[in-house]
């Protein structure tokens, strides 16, 4: 009986009848809140440089716009676990050193001349190249170049809170001294086989604090046409630690992937969360019967247990896309499905 005034004392018992909840709480399978999107950078990239103009990073810290799932607006999150923001530095800005708890890292879209320093270290940047944050260590940006810099921000903050383990904090300073060689995370370890034995891991991330898109395209370059790739994701690397071979920070995963012409791959489902970037090319997602056409720099999210495929449309040209997903946290929880799935449209 719905009017049972038991239910309402049971309120104000802090109680709850379980038999009112059990299909939410124990879903016969997942359903993300989050949607599939496309974020269009042809629309955006004009709106980044406005605000480049009108605010500064005094006044911003970071000049960023948050790419917003229309599912995941309060708190806002552009899938589940992941964040995914568009950040532009001018030529003689700085941004001030933080850390935070949460792991982050930088896809570079455009630009040359700035550099991030991480924990002492200054880590430059160049257009395709991925460059690490791992949580809690400082960071500051430097611009010296001619044009805006631009970049895709990458965050697990949307997971770190859900867990209630967010910490952050600001350099005393505006920017943190240089205290070791430049870029030398990616100068020591990049060579994927040639480790350095006189050194030992730091925490659970990889060492490498720059994947250069020059060893990324020379990867890809070398596989060519001699490899199949998988059916659903064609050629797909992972970016790896050269400690443990696995994932590259323990909440982020991170692939580049290419999509030879023509590409029509195979449908697929996972309890995995993904937010792409396109590096070239275009083509269209389908996840769960929405179509996502993108083209170079768009960024587009596939939610988690979302049916989906990939096509490149164009019959000449390779599709690039970059993609990162908490595959790492569903393996270590003992929560990764994967499975055939059919996206429809
Ligand atoms: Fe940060």
């Amino acid at each position: 009986m719905t009017d049972d005034p038991a239910y309402k004392a049971l309120e104000n018992l802090g109680a709850a009848p379980l038999w009112r909840f059990y299909g939410n709480l124990f879903p016969a399978e997942p359903k993300s809140r989050a949607v599939p999107y496309r974020w269009s950078w042809q629309n955006l990239r004009p709106q980044l440089l406005h605000f480049s103009q009108t605010l500064s990073l005094e006044e911003a810290e970071r000049r960023v716009l948050m790419l917003v799932n229309p599912g995941l607006t309060d708190p806002p999150a552009t899938v589940n676990t992941l964040y995914a923001g568009l950040q532009i530095i001018l030529p003689g800005e700085t941004a001030q050193a933080h850390r935070h708890t949460s792991n982050a890292f930088r896809f570079i879209l455009e630009g040359s001349g700035a550099w991030t320093t991480v924990n002492g270290e200054r880590v430059f940047m160049a257009p395709g190249d991925l460059l690490l944050t791992p949580g809690w260590h400082w960071h500051d940006h430097t611009h010296e170049g001619t044009d805006p810099m631009i970049w895709l921000d990458a965050l697990d903050y949307p997971l770190i809170n859900a867990l209630e383990a967010g910490f952050y904090e600001k350099y005393p300073q505006r920017l943190q001294p240089v205290t070791r060689p430049d870029d030398a995370g990616s100068r020591q370890f990049l060579h994927g086989r040639l480790t350095p034995t006189w050194l030992a891991p730091e925490g659970p991330n990889s060492p490498i604090t720059r994947y250069t898109w020059a060893e990324t395209q020379r990867a890809l370059d070398a596989i060519a046409d001699s490899a199949e790739g998988s059916a659903v994701d064609g050629i797909v690397l992972e970016y790896t630690n050269p400690w443990t071979g696995g994932p590259v920070m323990p909440t982020i995963g991170c692939r580049v992937q290419r999509l030879r012409p023509g590409f029509d791959g195979a449908g697929h489902q996972q309890t995995t969360s993904q937010i792409f970037s396109v590096v070239r090319g275009a083509g269209a997602t389908i996840v769960d019967g929405v179509r996502l056409d993108w083209s170079q720099h768009d960024t587009f999210a596939i939610p988690g247990w979302a049916s989906y495929r990939h096509v490149n449309t164009s019959g000449s040209d390779d599709a690039v896309l970059f993609s990162y997903n908490d595959e790492p946290v569903m393996r270590s929880l003992g929560l990764y499905r994967g499975q055939s799935a059919d996206p429809g449209a």
